[in-house]
């Protein structure tokens, strides 16, 4: 027992992982390790012989199995200590940049314009991009043989589709969902598309933001407080606008909103070209054939009614001279514009 002792120790204290530990625990203390084989024999032995060997041999195994757990505990903090050297990180050395996204110019333009007419009592209504003849043209007034119907404009997929030329037939869509109840208030932003060669003004495809508000004695005179407000808050608290006569088959009477030129250097001008006034969008009082066709009474119920160019907007905000910026992707563009 006591060579087995001195082996056992000899053993432990040079063991060099976990796992020579272990494998010397089953070899000493195990269950067919010798001292349970002396424990086992112990019948075998004479009276006297029996206590002075059961003692001697419980106290070596409690020495072996001591020292086994002092010698893990002395493996384990070694290895902690080897984990905690390799893993050592700088904190002072400078962060690596993470390159992240941000929103589109466009849809910044639109968010903000969105913010503020929800804040004027508007919510958002949204329609398909690919339409009803009937909704594009038809539910507005155009009847069939309206110049503005001709082929060179519209992409047409069937006789009866056609992708949207504008969003006004929202306006129609969102009548009919009120059936002739109102008051009827919303801003619709989205994508519409002509037949245009692309250039620097002119786009295939390209958005604009719709508004409608349709109740008992709605005036121009609440068209132009409302757009007065848009305009100042788009393109600052200076800016004044005018309305100009003007026309589109679904409002009457039909004006086109100006700002006075934030640009303006005169006669250099090459924003308002001198005239120190810039069209920003096409507006008017809702025709009350559109009213009529969508289930409101005209006696009962008036409304107005805009549509705007986000694309104009942020060119004009932005002095940004090409339309197809917005849609070529090109990152040293859009990254100008990394607002929130
Ligand atoms: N739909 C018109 C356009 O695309 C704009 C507009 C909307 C005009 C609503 C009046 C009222 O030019």
């Amino acid at each position: 027992l006591l060579e087995l002792r001195a082996q056992a120790l000899e053993n432990i204290g040079s063991a060099e992982g976990l796992k020579a530990l272990q494998d010397a625990h089953i070899r000493f203390l195990g269950k067919k390790g010798p001292i349970t084989e002396v424990l086992k024999g112990m019948g075998k032995l004479s009276s006297e012989e029996r206590p002075v060997v059961g003692q001697l041999a419980n106290e070596v195994r409690k020495l072996i199995a001591a020292r086994i757990e002092e010698k893990r505990a002395e493996l384990e903090a070694k290895l902690i200590e080897k984990k905690l050297e390799s893993e050592k990180i700088d904190v002072t050395l400078p962060g690596r940049k993470i390159a992240t996204g941000s929103s589109h110019l466009l849809g910044s333009i639109i968010r903000e314009v969105e913010d503020l007419f929800i804040g004027l009592g508007f919510s958002i209504e949204e329609g398909p991009e690919v339409e009803q003849d009937y909704y594009n043209f038809e539910a507005l007034n155009l009847p069939k043989d309206h110049p503005a119907r001709d082929m060179q404009d519209s992409f047409y997929i069937t006789d009866e589709l056609l992708m949207r030329t504008h969003t006004s037939p929202v306006q129609a869509h969102t009548l009919e969902k009120h059936k002739g109840v109102g008051p009827v208030k919303v801003i619709c932003p989205g994508k519409v598309y002509r037949r245009d060669n692309d250039d620097a003004t002119h786009s295939h495809q390209f958005m604009q933001i719709e508004g409608l508000y349709v109740d008992h004695n709605v005036r121009l005179s609440d068209l132009k407080g409302v757009l007065t407000v848009f305009a100042k808050h788009m393109f600052g608290a200076d800016r004044e606008i005018r309305l100009r006569p003007s026309f589109f088959p679904f409002t009457e009477p039909s004006v086109e909103m100006d700002i006075s030129c934030f640009r303006c250097g005169g006669h250099g001008c090459n924003v308002c070209k001198g005239t120190g006034w810039i069209e920003i969008l096409g507006a008017g009082m809702v025709h009350p054939n559109v009213l009529r066709m969508s289930g409101f009474d005209p006696n009962e119920y008036t409304g107005f009614a805009f549509g705007m160019g986000p694309e104009r907007i942020a060119m004009l905000k932005y002095g940004i001279e090409d339309i197809r910026h917005f849609y070529t992707d090109d990152i040293r563009f859009l990254k100008q514009f990394n607002r929130a």
